[in-house]
């Protein structure tokens, strides 16, 4: 039972805040009690809108009545601001990647494990309802033993939608620290951790010039980082996955994620959203499709205004890990989408890049266990009764 809510403080109120505090009330055990930015406009502009106090950073972080911190200002402050909130005596949850070097995120984990604080990152999709239909499906042997796979995230890039492009094309960025959370989270917590990488990449496009609209557009930005990596993913229990992350593709035609069984296929859905149909095999037979979409967290709620028209609506039920994590501590039981899981990650995408850059095989270091499975009831508990 959830004895009191937390009370959440957003630090770094720009283009992903919006769903974040739009979307808190839906959630039971967190409250929104105030936000700040390193542009106080920014703050008050968002706090005016979801009705609450626009704060300086300092101020938030001294605030008693807020428990845990929101971190969702850009990856390149992620471990300053994190840092800063553990030390203050906050929980803190986290925009991905957990921050941008290996060493500040174990330093994260330790900080927060050493105060007994609650470290959680994102991405937290692969506790929506299609992540949850793909987990089930798997750990009921629905495809048996899973052998090998691919996974695809490939687009045009950033600057024709995102208002301040710049940090996705210096190192931080690029397609494997933005997007790769997304993609290898969703595989670690169906196939257990990466036990070693192989990989190649490339820089397709030297410059990119702003088109979306705002008071960046036109601005030239050099290419710092690959945009282009395709990865080998070998993982400790066996199955190997082939990983390929690009913003230099105009079009493609492979589905987000595919895993292949002893006993059939699966096709897992695109883990950047919450819901989906999951597609399966049985053996060599046609493709069926489970929906997810009556399921907790499984309804398409939300329309990117970056999407063309043919492009069906996708869940979008970001806060769903910052609630679960809000349980867990209600709970005193271990949070899904957390720092060492999110660290994971982060190692297997430095070895990604690592690998790339010299060519040879790279070990991924520190072991996990997959997040334990949420089940049908404990997610919908996640949600505020209205
Ligand atoms: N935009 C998206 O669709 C999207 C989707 C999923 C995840 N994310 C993640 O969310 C995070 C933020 O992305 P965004 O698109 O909202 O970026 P953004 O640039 O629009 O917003 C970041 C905000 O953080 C503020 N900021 C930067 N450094 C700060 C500091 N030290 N202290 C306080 N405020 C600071 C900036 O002023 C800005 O308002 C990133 O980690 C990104 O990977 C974004």
């Amino acid at each position: 039972m959830v004895s009191r809510k937390l009370g959440v403080g957003v630090i770094g109120t720009g283009v992903i805040a919006g769903v974040y505090m739009q979307n808190m009330p839906m959630f039971a055990g967190i409250e929104l009690r105030g936000c700040a930015d390193i542009r106080p406009d920014a703050a008050q502009a968002q706090a005016a809108k979801y009705n609450t106090r626009a704060m300086t950073v300092d101020g938030l972080l001294a605030s008693p009545d807020i428990d845990l911190v929101l971190n969702l200002t850009i990856p390149n402050a992620h471990f300053e601001v994190s840092h800063a909130a553990l030390t203050a005596g906050k929980h803190v949850f986290s925009e991905k990647p957990l921050c941008t070097t290996v060493a500040d995120g174990k330093r994260l984990v330790a900080e927060a494990e050493s105060r007994g604080l609650s470290l959680g990152c994102a991405p937290d999709t692969f506790l929506g309802a299609g992540g949850r239909l793909a987990r089930a499906m798997i750990d009921d042997g629905k495809v048996g033993k899973i052998l090998a796979g691919s996974a695809f995230l490939m687009s045009h890039g950033m600057e024709h939608w995102h208002p301040d492009p710049e940090f996705f094309f210096k190192p931080g960025g690029g397609p494997i620290l933005d997007l790769g959370p997304y993609y290898i989270g969703a595989l670690v917590n169906l196939l257990g951790p990466v036990a070693k990488v192989q990989a190649l990449s490339s820089i397709g496009f030297e410059e990119r010039v702003v088109t979306a609209a705002g008071p960046r557009t036109g601005d030239r930005i050099k290419v710092q980082t690959p945009t282009t990596i395709i990865a080998l993913l070998q993982f400790a229990a066996g199955a190997q996955v082939t990983l390929a992350m690009s913003w230099d593709v105009h079009r493609h035609g492979h589905p987000a994620i595919e895993l292949y069984g002893t006993e059939g296929s699966l096709r897992v859905p695109d883990p950047n959203f919450f819901g989906g149909d999951v597609e399966f095999t049985e053996a060599g037979g046609d493709w069926q499709a489970a929906s997810s979409a009556s399921m907790a967290a499984g309804k398409p709620n939300w329309r990117s205004p970056n999407w063309p028209p043919t492009r069906p609506d996708q869940a979008n039920y970001r806060c769903l890990g910052m609630a679960e994590l809000a349980r867990a501590i209600s709970n005193r039981t271990p949070h899904r989408s957390s720092g060492r899981l999110a660290l994971h990650v982060l190692e297997a995408m430095f070895a990604v890049l690592q690998a790339a850059e010299t060519g040879e095989a790279v070990h991924v270091g520190t072991p996990i266990e997959r997040p334990a499975s949420l089940s049908e009831a404990d997610a919908a508990s996640l949600f505020a009764v209205s």
